[in-house]
């Protein structure tokens, strides 16, 4: 474009030269224009125009023309002084043309038609006459190509043959079409091909451009995939294109591969669904045969379209041997169309547990429990209780049962060599005899008549049944192998003073503890009273009883200690306090000699009372 510009520059300064030999140089007018201007169709185009005169003069004519074969056509005008411009009529551009105050030409919308030359001419009295030319360049975006005659079927020849038609509409200047395979330009050079190339240009001024794609048909190019791409110019040199849908020739050719193979991500076990798939890689697919066949028995018929035998839940039964036939008559005699494969459908049977059913042993029985099952390969068996396993083997023995081994049992059969076969069964010991409660919990209160909640939770089998002395709200949870029971009841006095029982009872016999109910602001006042109940029912329970008790006799070994000391210290004092000494002698003395007591145990000289 810049060489367009250089070029029509060149052409103006010659022109003016030329003038300036002719007219001797004394009077000029100089016009000056834009070389070329770039428009889209539809657009606005404004073309400007300026000019200065030698001798300036007051009525100049700007004047702009068209170029049509050979003639010039005006299209709008203007004077220097007025601006009254106007667009001529009976024009290509009337009703799309103005001329502006500048003596700019505008035309909107512009059309394809109006890609031509423009001469801006100033007409200026005894100054003379001058013009410039402008290149109008209209563009217009091309459609997406469109693909036509794909062939459905190419048989493999020596001929090209033709592939596609691929047409593009709409474009301005006239775009280039380029066939593609693999994202690689064709050539006619390079390859065994030729194009049938057209171009038409419409009324409106577009240009429609088609191309036909002759290829000599190869089975190297059966996956190869081609389009046709449109490549066109915008404004200020972009440069852009725009590609057809893709298509891959329909090639026929005869099967010379045959695949069979059973999609699956490992090994195949019961219960798994199964694909056989049967693959021919002639064009068209052939038709398949399937064929099942078990170990002494005879050929079964199996439906597969399109190759694919699906099996939704396989069972040992369907493992064998299956064959499939691809039936392509137009492949050569040696090509192998039939393949065999063989199927192998692991397998683990239901897990038998001896004894089975849910069994009852007594505290210190001992109990075995087996297990067994079979298996296509090699498996391992496992006892678990819970999560933790209890035994590597099909045999678990439970010596001395307690309570704690009482539960559900599983044993757990795995294939190891086949990922996911497992099985499990499942077999509930009890463990019978009299109930035991565990350590509970006293209760606490604000103050009497508060309702107080307790709970006992007892192991034994059958069941216990809990009795409350004195009975109140009750409920019981299963906890694990135990029973809580929960009980709400008023702290009255007599529960303050008496405590409550929880008694657990079944068959075997019978199990009661003792809970205490205190108020908890005054604990420490509660206590005393309740321990010497509490040791007479021989209640083993509340360790704070048990400190506060043993805070109490250090409180009075201390105080003894200090009779003691005082006794033994008064020797040395005045003698007639002896007998004065009473029982509530040491409370008042120790108010009362209080400095004294303090010196003493920082080991001061004792200092002589009164
Ligand atoms: C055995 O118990 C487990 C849970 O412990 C359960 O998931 C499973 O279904 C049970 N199996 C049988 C056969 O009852
Ligand atoms: C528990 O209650 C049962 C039935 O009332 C009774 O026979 C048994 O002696 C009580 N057990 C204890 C330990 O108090």
């Amino acid at each position: 474009m810049k060489g367009t510009a250089k070029f029509v520059r060149a052409q103006l300064l010659y022109s003016w030269l030329l003038f300036c030999s002719l007219q001797g140089c004394w009077c000029t007018v100089t016009v000056t224009v834009t070389p070329t201007v770039e428009v889209m169709k539809g657009e606005t185009a404004t073309l400007p125009c300026s000019f200065t005169v030698s001798t300036p003069t007051s009525n100049s004519i700007v004047e702009w023309f068209i170029e049509e074969i050979g003639t010039r056509t005006r299209v709008a005008f203007t004077t220097q002084s007025g601006g009254e411009g106007a667009a001529d009529d009976g024009t290509k551009l009337s009703g799309r043309v103005s001329i502006g105050k500048d003596f700019s030409l505008s035309i909107s919308p512009v059309q394809v038609e109006d890609d031509r030359r423009f001469h801006c001419q100033v007409t200026a009295g005894a100054a003379g006459v001058g013009e410039g030319a402008t290149q109008l360049k209209v563009y217009s975006e091309p459609e997406k190509p469109e693909l036509t005659g794909l062939p459905e079927a190419v048989a493999i020849t020596d001929k090209e043959t033709e592939m596609g038609h691929c047409v593009t509409k709409g474009g301005h200047p006239e775009p280039r079409l380029v066939w593609y395979k693999d994202s690689n330009p064709l050539s006619e050079a390079e390859n065994q091909m030729y194009l049938h190339a057209s171009v038409v240009r419409e009324v409106t001024g577009l240009y429609t451009v088609s191309s036909t794609l002759n290829l000599r048909p190869r089975k190297e190019d059966k996956k190869a995939v081609f389009y046709c791409r449109v490549e066109y110019s915008l404004p200020e040199g972009v440069a852009k294109h725009k590609d057809s849908d893709t298509f891959s020739l329909p090639l026929l050719y005869p099967t010379e591969h045959v695949t069979f193979a059973v999609v699956s991500s490992g090994p195949v076990k019961e219960g798994d669904s199964v694909e056989i798939r049967c693959e021919a890689d002639g064009n068209p697919k052939p038709d398949y045969d399937f064929t099942f066949k078990k170990e002494g028995a005879a050929d079964v018929k199996k439906e597969a379209p399109q190759g694919v035998l699906t099996l939704p839940s396989v069972t040992r039964d369907d493992a064998g041997l299956y064959r499939c036939e691809a039936l392509d008559f137009d492949s050569s005699p040696d090509v192998e169309l039939t393949k065999e494969l063989t199927l192998l459908v692991h397998y683990l049977d239901p897990v038998m547990v001896s004894p089975s059913g849910p069994l009852t042993a007594s505290l210190g029985e001992s109990v075995e429990l087996t297990c067994a099952t079979q298996a296509s390969e090699q498996l391992t068996l496992q006892w678990k209780k819970g999560s933790s396993v209890v035994s590597e083997a099909g045999a678990l023995e439970l010596k001395a049962v307690s309570f704690a081994d009482a539960g559900e049992y599983s044993c757990v059969a795995t294939v190891p060599s086949v990922p996911g076969l497992q099985a499990q069964a499942n077999v509930t010991v009890n463990v019978a005899g009299k109930p035991e409660i565990d350590a509970p919990s006293n209760g606490e209160v604000q103050k009497e008549g508060d309702t107080v909640t307790l709970s006992c939770s007892a192991q034994g089998y059958p069941s216990p049944k809990f009795t409350w002395t004195p009975p109140g709200e009750e409920s019981v949870t299963v906890q694990g192998n135990k029973l809580v029971s929960t009980v709400s009841l008023e702290a009255t006095a007599s529960v303050l003073k008496n405590g409550v029982t929880c008694n657990a009872t079944n068959e075997h016999g019978s199990d009661s503890k003792h809970l205490q109910v205190v108020i908890s602001e005054e604990i420490s006042k509660e206590v005393a009273p309740n321990d010497r109940t509490d040791k007479q029912e021989g209640d083993s329970s509340s360790v704070v009883i048990a400190v506060v008790v043993s805070l109490l006799l250090l409180l009075l070994l201390a105080v003894l200690l200090y009779v003691l000391w005082r006794m033994g210290k008064l020797p040395c004092g005045k003698k007639e306090k002896k007998g004065e000494e009473a029982t509530n002698g040491a409370a008042v003395e120790m108010k009362s000699d209080k400095a004294n007591e303090e010196a003493g145990l920082l080991n001061k000289p004792p200092t002589t009372e009164q």
